[in-house]
């Protein structure tokens, strides 16, 4: 264990080298970066040549997992206190046993602490409580959270810290499983400047009774079979999507008055039953809003490949009778393939929730944290006004853009798309007068009064027109392409 006093030595030691986001940027320059982005050290290497500094120790030591002689690091204060929890070993060379990143969020710049990323393609398998780094997992995760201030927050398996790091909340709890992580999550908050209450425990046992108004987390989702060791930072030992199941429900039973519950989830798609219909019974009962996006299926084989391969068992002898066994598992299970895709809960409160679920594998606008946060914005007015939807006025989101597609010439485009530049990305075929409509939202006159004036000017009958157009307008508001004006 890293005292805290050595942490604050640990951060001036590399603040004073240069070992920052900027600091690296200078040295190593964008193809280095983006070769370590592919876990790969060698443009990083070259670019620090026989350089003999302190920068290029640090991120010899602390990036590219290479020994550095103990004299080029003489004048750091931290390093008795990193020989001593055994971050840093050797005498005269010096080795980390763990990876020390730069790291920036809008909230806090500092450094992520985890187990080392393997580079430069080395194959191996995992120590069981292997503490990952910022996977592009964990920034999708972060991008999902609606942004704004929240009370109270938990980020519910830390792992190296890395949510807890991008969240906005007053008091900030983290737990985890894995106490080799919530030391290293420890390590990164406390150099990062971010007080976080750490816990050591399953689930949601180290928050029994209390209530969140937001709670993020990307679970160890890994649908496998049991009988062999388990990986912490990826799977449980539930049964199928079983612990995925439990975060979702006891997380929306945890919620304070509207807050919010984020997942990166899989889940097991099964016979006689839609992922959506499965989602829906696992949170239906809860009471809260809810929108679930399915962003991509795997079948068995794939599924079963990428994590086999994840676990360092490619090519290994293990390999194949692994896979049999966790295919006669799925078998068994009745999982016929896997969804994965983003949960966001709401708990509004309100007599009918809304729960959508959908199947959005389409490239989307990050962060999309917003159209979440609007999806559940939307939701109250739309029912709320729904007597007078029309005396209410609206505006387009600043976002929003029409496409026009028609033959060089034509007076008329043959068809008019509504896209939105942000969120989801959505786009819808709008007719004419709907996309007039539309277009004429701009926070100032009632929607009645639009559908009117366009009624007037397709010389079209008002009731009839009002009749076609309510449900799309109100589909647009709950989509995000309509504020409130
Ligand atoms: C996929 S990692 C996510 C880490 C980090 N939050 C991120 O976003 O990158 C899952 C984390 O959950 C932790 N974990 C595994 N089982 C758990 C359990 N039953 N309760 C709480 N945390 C658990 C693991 O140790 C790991 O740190």
């Amino acid at each position: 264990m890293l005292p805290t006093a050595d942490i604050d030595r640990l951060r001036d030691d590399l603040l004073a080298c240069g070992y920052t986001l900027d600091g690296l940027a200078r040295r190593l320059g964008g193809p280095a970066l983006a070769g370590l982005g592919r876990n790969s050290s060698v443009a990083a290497s070259r670019a620090l040549g026989e350089d003999r500094d302190v920068q290029a120790a640090a991120v010899r030591l602390w990036l590219l997992q290479q020994p550095v002689p103990a004299t080029d690091l003489a004048g750091w204060a931290s390093l008795p206190g990193l020989r001593a929890a055994g971050l840093v070993t050797g005498d005269a060379e010096l080795r980390a046993t763990v990876e020390l990143k730069p790291h920036g969020s809008d909230r806090s710049e500092g450094w992520i602490c985890s187990d080392a990323t393997p580079l430069d393609g080395w194959v191996g398998q995992p120590r069981e409580d292997f503490v990952l780094g910022a996977s592009p997992a964990s920034t999708t995760l972060s991008q999902l959270v609606p942004p704004g201030r929240y009370g109270r927050a938990l980020d519910l398996g830390t792992g190296c810290g890395i949510q807890a790091l991008h969240l906005d909340a007053a008091q900030i709890i983290a737990t985890d499983l894995n106490p080799r992580a919530l030391e290293l999550a420890r390590i990164s908050l406390g150099l990062s400047g971010v007080p976080v209450d750490l816990r050591l425990g399953s689930l949601y046992e180290p928050v029994a009774n209390e209530t969140f108004d937001l709670i993020a987390t990307n679970p160890p989702y890994v649908m496998s079979p049991p009988g062999h060791a388990r990986l912490v930072y990826r799977e449980g030992d539930f049964t199928a999507d079983g612990l995925v199941r439990q975060v979702v429900t006891g997380g929306a039973g945890r919620l304070a008055d509207n807050g919010v519950l984020t997942v990166l989830a899989n889940w097991a798609v099964t016979p006689g039953q839609s992922w959506a219909e499965r989602l829906d019974d696992w949170i239906r009962p809860t009471g809260c809003d809810a929108l679930v996006l399915q962003r991509e299926v795997l079948d068995p084989f794939e599924y079963i490949e990428i994590w086999l391969t994840d676990a360092g068992l490619a090519g290994t002898p293990e390999y194949l009778p692994r896979y049999h066994a966790w295919l006669d598992y799925f078998a068994a299970a009745g999982i016929e393939a896997v969804g994965m895709g983003w949960i966001a809960v709401k708990k509004s409160g309100r007599e009918h929730p809304e729960l959508r679920f959908e199947d959005w594998p389409h490239a989307v606008h990050q962060p999309v944290g917003q159209a979440f946060g609007d999806f559940f914005a939307a939701v109250e007015p739309f029912q709320l006004i729904e007597p007078d939807f029309l005396s209410h006025r609206w505006q387009t989101h600043p976002g929003l853009v029409q496409e026009t597609l028609g033959d060089p010439g034509a007076a008329d485009p043959q068809h008019v798309v509504l896209r939105q530049q942000y969120g989801f990305g959505r786009a819808l075929e709008a007719g004419t007068a709907l996309a007039a409509i539309v277009g004429a939202c701009d926070g100032e006159l009632p929607l009645g009064a639009l559908v009117g004036a366009v009624a007037g000017l397709l010389d079209a009958d008002a009731d009839a027109l009002r009749d076609e157009v309510i449900q799309p307008l109100r589909r647009l508001v709950l989509d995000g392409y309509l504020l409130p004006g």
